[in-house]
Formats: structure tokens, sequence, C-alpha cells
């Protein structure tokens, strides 16, 4: 379904400098966004960057749900999409599993899905395309990093983990694991999801103190809002942190405000997950638009930022300049 836009434009005449109105009819093409949440900064910018891209003003209508964390409201709000009759259906699935019913019901009404930011559980002819990040690939630069950093030092491990089942959490689990099970003197004491959010992260960082007090040495939070609520909690119980603490932080999402924790120090690493998404999925439905090949899958860029004097292969050093060009 396509829905009409009549445009005023005003057109001026140069020579008699006179203006005349016209009207022009575009045809706005409508867009189901089906949205994790609210739960962190990066998933805010992320929402932003779909609002500011797929505008009136550039020729779409979209309709984002905010799902608040909650797969079945995930799953309604697809199936509401699809009642709709959206010319396109993005999703970033909170759960990376449970897709394949409402996917086909998706197919059988003739509806291009996009799936972005997160990793599906389906096979990949039940959608039209991705573009998303690479969970796996940061777990294994976050954990590439840490023993660089160590140069075979012993390293006591505690992970705050992102929500469970989220394919963002589990490629970083597996991905750092990776390089973990390549050293023997690295013990991952305990892991514990914190959903993504800064409370969650406070209070699993509150009972991990309560549990590992002075055992730990180094602490992996998921995504920059946990490392927040983490930060917090060693605030409060004197544990220091970060380039001059004892204990290396190391967070990833390198939003605005990780990066500048990171440019003063607080956090060693910051493992970028990059949320400007939307103009990508807007460059694939304009190809899926005009008839044209489209690519199934795109990773968009990411680096890691680790804090002033620390010298690395695996991330650049974070500067004032870096931080002044991040919007988010
Ligand atoms: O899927 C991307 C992850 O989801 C981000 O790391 C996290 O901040 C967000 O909630």
């Amino acid at each position: 379904m396509k829905k009409k836009l009549a445009a005023m434009a005003v057109v001026g005449a140069a020579l008699c400098m006179s203006t005349m109105m016209v009207s022009a009819e575009e045809d706005l093409i409508t867009v189901g966004y089906a949205q994790v949440g609210h739960e962190s900064d990066w998933r805010t910018a992320n929402t932003q960057d779909y609002q500011n891209v797929f505008s009136e003003e550039n020729g779409y209508e979209l309709s984002l749900i905010d799902c608040d964390n909650d797969n079945a409201a995930q799953l309604e709000a697809v199936r509401n999409f699809i009642q709709q009759g959206m010319d396109y259906i993005i999703i970033a699935p909170i759960q990376s599993a449970g897709w394949d019913t409402v996917l086909q019901e998706a197919l059988d009404a003739g509806i291009p899905v996009i799936i972005a930011d997160r990793e599906i559980e389906a096979s990949e002819d039940m959608y039209d395309a991705w573009v998303g990040t690479d969970p796996h690939n940061e777990g294994v630069t976050a954990g590439n990093w840490l023993a660089e950093q160590l140069d075979g030092a012993e390293a006591n491990i505690l992970q705050i983990e992102g929500t469970v089942g989220a394919s963002a959490t589990i490629g970083r689990t597996e991905g750092f694991a990776e390089v973990a099970a390549e050293h023997d003197e690295w013990t991952i004491l305990d892991s514990q999801s914190g959903d993504f959010t800064q409370d969650g992260g406070q209070a699993v960082m509150e009972s991990f103190i309560k549990s590992y007090e002075g055992e730990f040495n180094v602490v992996v939070c998921q995504n920059d809002n946990e490392a927040y609520g983490a930060m917090d909690a060693m605030d409060a119980a004197g544990i220091t942190y970060g380039a001059d603490g004892d204990v290396i932080l190391i967070s990833y999402d390198a939003t605005h405000d990780g990066l500048q924790y990171t440019l003063d120090g607080k956090i060693n690493l910051d493992v970028e997950c990059n949320p400007i998404q939307a103009e990508t999925v807007k460059g694939v439905i304009e190809k899926m638009e005009a008839g044209e090949e489209f690519e199934a899958r795109t990773l968009v860029e990411e680096q890691a930022f680790c804090a002033p004097g620390i010298e690395s292969e695996y991330a650049v050093q974070m500067t004032q300049e870096i931080l002044d060009g991040r919007a988010y």
C-alpha cells in the first residue's frame, strides 16, 4: 500500500519576480519498524536515526513501534504491520529465535522484510535483506585487545551480558569466550545478564562484588549503559577501575558518553556497535522500489577505541577530536 502526499511547492520566477503555487503528488512509502525498545543510549540513537532518515521529506511514512524488550509485543507489532499492509517491514529482533511463523505470514502477504541490527535464526529465504553489526567480531576484538594488554598475565574476569537470547549477547559472549579459551591464565569467574540497561548493570555488579570482591581484575560489560551501572557499583564499593585503576573495564557500543569515559580513562576499551544503519536500509528499499539488485547482507562499519596512552593493534586511542565527531 502506498500513500499519496500532496506537496505544495513554491516556484520562483526570476524575471517577473512573481511566485506561483504548484502542487505535486508523490508516493509515500509506508515502513513499519518493530524496534527492540529504549533500553540503552545506543537504542535511542538507532531510533532517532530511523526517524531522521525515514521522514516524509524523504518520501516515507514511518510507523516505529517501541516493543519495550517484550518478545510477544514485537511479534504482535509485526502482525499489525502485516494487517495494515505496510510496503516494507523492518525488524530489529529482540530474540534471535522464534520468527518462522510471522515471517511466513509476511511472505504470504507479499510484504518485503528487512532484518536490522541483530541476527535472526531463520532461513535466509524467509526474509529479503539484512543490515546490521557483527557482535561475534566485537567479542573477538575485546578478547584480542585484552590478551594484547595482559601479555600473559592472569585475568579473573566478570562479564555482564546483554539481554538473554539476543544475538548481540550471544555473539559477544561467544566471540570473547573463543579468545578466552586460548588463555589458560584467564578465568571467567561469572557471567550474568544485565539486560543491556544501566540498572541491570549496576544490580549485577553489586551482586558480583558481594561474591567476588578482591578476586577480579577485569570487568566486561556488553554495552555502555551496563558499564555506567557497573561503575556506580564499583565507586560505591571503593574499587578503582580504568587506565589508572585496579580493574580493567571493557565496554561495547562506543556511544558519546561511553567514549567520553574512555577519553577520561575510566573505560579502558570501548568496542563500537554502530547504531547508524537507517541510510543503508533506505538504500536497500530504494533498490527494491526500482526493481534493481540489492545487497542481501550489509555489515555496517565498526571499530574499537581505547583510553589515551594505550598502544594497541586492535583499537584506536581516544581523542577529543573523535569525541567531537560522535553525534550520539
Ligand atoms: O543490538 C545492539 C545492542 O542493543 C547494543 O549493544 C545495546 O546497547 C542495545 O540495547
